[in-house]
This record gives C-alpha cells, sequence and structure tokens, in this order.
C-alpha cells in the first residue's frame, strides 16, 4: 500500500477554494523567496522527481495537506489524499503517497522551467490548517540541438557541389555558419524554424563548393552559449 503510485487526474470541485488558496500560496512565495533553492538540471522529454523533503507517516499523510506551485501558478494539491493536477501538467505527473511525498513529471517541456515550491499544512488542535513545512526547488529545462548532420544535395551546375547542413529540437534561437580555414563562406537557403508548440528550433542551410578542388568545410550551429558542428571533407575529383 505505501508505495502506490497514482495518476492525478481528480477534476477540481471548488474552483472557489482553489482560487482562495493560490493567492494565499503566492503570499507565501514571495514572503519566503530570500532562500535561494536547489537546482536541478533536465533536458526536454526527460522525466524529472521532484521531493517535498518531508518525512511523515502514511498516517499522517491523510490529514495534511500538500501544494507543489511552480513559480506562482498551480500545479497539483492533494487535500485528504486526493489527488487534483493543474490543466498543463494533466496526465504526466505522477503522486508517490509515501512517508516521503513527492512527484514525478513526465515528459518535460521547455515551459516546464522554473521553481517549483512544495507547501504542506497541517491541522493544529483546533483544526486550523498551519504551515508545516516549505521546499524549493529550481527546474531547468535544456533542449540541446543534436550534432548537425551534412548531406549531399548534387550538382546544381558543372563541378558545383550542394550540400546540407540541419539540425533540429533544441533552444535557444539558432545561427548557423559555414566555414573553411577559419574564414566564413556564403551559405544559401538558410531556414530557421520553430515548433509554435514546443518552442524547440530547426535550422538548416546549403553550401555549393567547387569540387575541383579539396575541401574541409565546419558547419557551426550556435545557441545561447553552446556550439555544435559537424565537418566535411571533399576530395578533389579529376
Ligand atoms: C527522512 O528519512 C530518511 C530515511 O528514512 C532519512 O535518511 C532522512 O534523513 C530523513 N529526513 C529528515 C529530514 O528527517
Ligand atoms: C488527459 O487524458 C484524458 C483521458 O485520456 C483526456 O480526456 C484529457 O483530455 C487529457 N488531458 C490533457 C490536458 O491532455
Ligand atoms: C559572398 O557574397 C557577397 C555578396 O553576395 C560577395 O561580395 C562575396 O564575394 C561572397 N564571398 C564569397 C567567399 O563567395
Ligand atoms: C531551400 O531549402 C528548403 C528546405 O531545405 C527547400 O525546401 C527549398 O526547396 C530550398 N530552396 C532552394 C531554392 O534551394
Ligand atoms: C572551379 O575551380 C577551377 C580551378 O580553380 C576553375 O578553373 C573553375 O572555373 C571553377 N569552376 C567554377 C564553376 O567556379
Ligand atoms: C587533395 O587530397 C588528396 C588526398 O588527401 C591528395 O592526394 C591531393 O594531393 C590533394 N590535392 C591538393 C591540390 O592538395
Amino acid at each position: 500500500m505505501g508505495h502506490t503510485m497514482k495518476w492525478g487526474t481528480l477534476p477540481p470541485k471548488r474552483p472557489c477554494l482553489w482560487l482562495s488558496q493560490l493567492l494565499v500560496l503566492t503570499g507565501l512565495f514571495h514572503f519566503c523567496s530570500g532562500i535561494t533553492p536547489k537546482s536541478v538540471t533536465k533536458r526536454v522529454k526527460e522525466t524529472v522527481m521532484l521531493s517535498c523533503d518531508y518525512n511523515t507517516s502514511t498516517e499522517e499523510l491523510t490529514s495534511l495537506r500538500i501544494y507543489w506551485q511552480k513559480d506562482s501558478k498551480m500545479v497539483l494539491a492533494i487535500l485528504l489524499g486526493k489527488v487534483q493536477v493543474w490543466p498543463e501538467y494533466e496526465n504526466r505527473t505522477i503522486t508517490d503517497m509515501n512517508d516521503n511525498p513527492r512527484i514525478v513529471i513526465l515528459a518535460l517541456r521547455l515551459s516546464d522551467s522554473g521553481t517549483y515550491t512544495c507547501v504542506i499544512q497541517k491541522p493544529d488542535l483546533k483544526g486550523t490548517y498551519k504551515l508545516e513545512h516549505l521546499t524549493s526547488v529550481r527546474l531547468m529545462i535544456r533542449a540541446d540541438f543534436p550534432v548537425p548532420t551534412i548531406n549531399d544535395l548534387g550538382n546544381p551546375s558543372p563541378n558545383i557541389r550542394r550540400v546540407i547542413c540541419s539540425t533540429s529540437g533544441g533552444f535557444p534561437r539558432p545561427h548557423l555558419y559555414w566555414l573553411e580555414n577559419g574564414e566564413e563562406l556564403n551559405a544559401t537557403n538558410t531556414t530557421l524554424s520553430q515548433d509554435p508548440e514546443t518552442k524547440l528550433y530547426m535550422i538548416s542551410s546549403e553550401l555549393d563548393f567547387n569540387m575541383t578542388s579539396n575541401h574541409s568545410f565546419l558547419c557551426l550551429v550556435k545557441y545561447g552559449d553552446l556550439t555544435v558542428s559537424q565537418t566535411f571533407y571533399w576530395q578533389e575529383c579529376k
């Protein structure tokens, strides 16, 4: 019983109550924002486990109110052992209700970056819920571009060869350069696109070169502070 994993899909029954709790929690968050939370880095599509860092017993668990929020938006709430998940996290969040309450978020998105706070409230002797525990974790989501691939597009004209360099699924906005011996070359038909849903970018660029001499081309993609590159060698053909 202790380690049951549950899909939290309970619909909200009393929206006004949720709203007032949200405001209370927002206040709490600002009050405590002097604390530097620990930080976790994950990649898009990965899974993260966030723990409340609070040891309790299975018996006590049902009397607690547990809230997870990201920045000042609600993620999940557990009241009297019932789980409610907010739409952005619906169908990809698992609550692990055991002696150390925690949540697992699957299929991470770029938009999941932020500071997650677990708030635990416990009833006092009069039955009034008081803040018992609060912990924050900063989650950073990375989206790295894979090493670019370079493909042959054949001969647009005699002695001229065309190749295309491309990579996709990264963030932030990339720039692509073609270099030979450290000098930038003129690329043709560079295209950049962004998936409106995932916000991830795709970039490609073509290069035409003279086949009658040897070449060593570097296709370099820069995004944020990072770069990925691929080298393409051409041996003259006579
Ligand atoms: C919670 O329990 C685990 C093992 O049961 C222990 O290692 C950990 O130190 C405890 N944490 C706190 C805050 O009591
Ligand atoms: C979650 O899954 C249920 C059942 O498959 C579906 O009806 C609902 O629309 C899904 N919610 C989201 C936010 O994807
Ligand atoms: C690149 O294009 C510019 C403008 O079209 C041209 O002036 C320059 O000579 C070209 N450079 C190379 C290396 O072809
Ligand atoms: C430019 O590149 C895009 C995508 O790679 C391709 O669909 C299009 O045909 C290219 N246009 C030219 C003029 O080469
Ligand atoms: C390719 O290079 C050779 C030798 O440098 C030159 O004679 C030829 O005109 C070039 N071809 C084109 C299409 O630029
Ligand atoms: C081109 O590369 C080949 C193989 O590495 C080499 O044998 C040849 O001498 C090179 N040609 C020139 C002009 O450097």
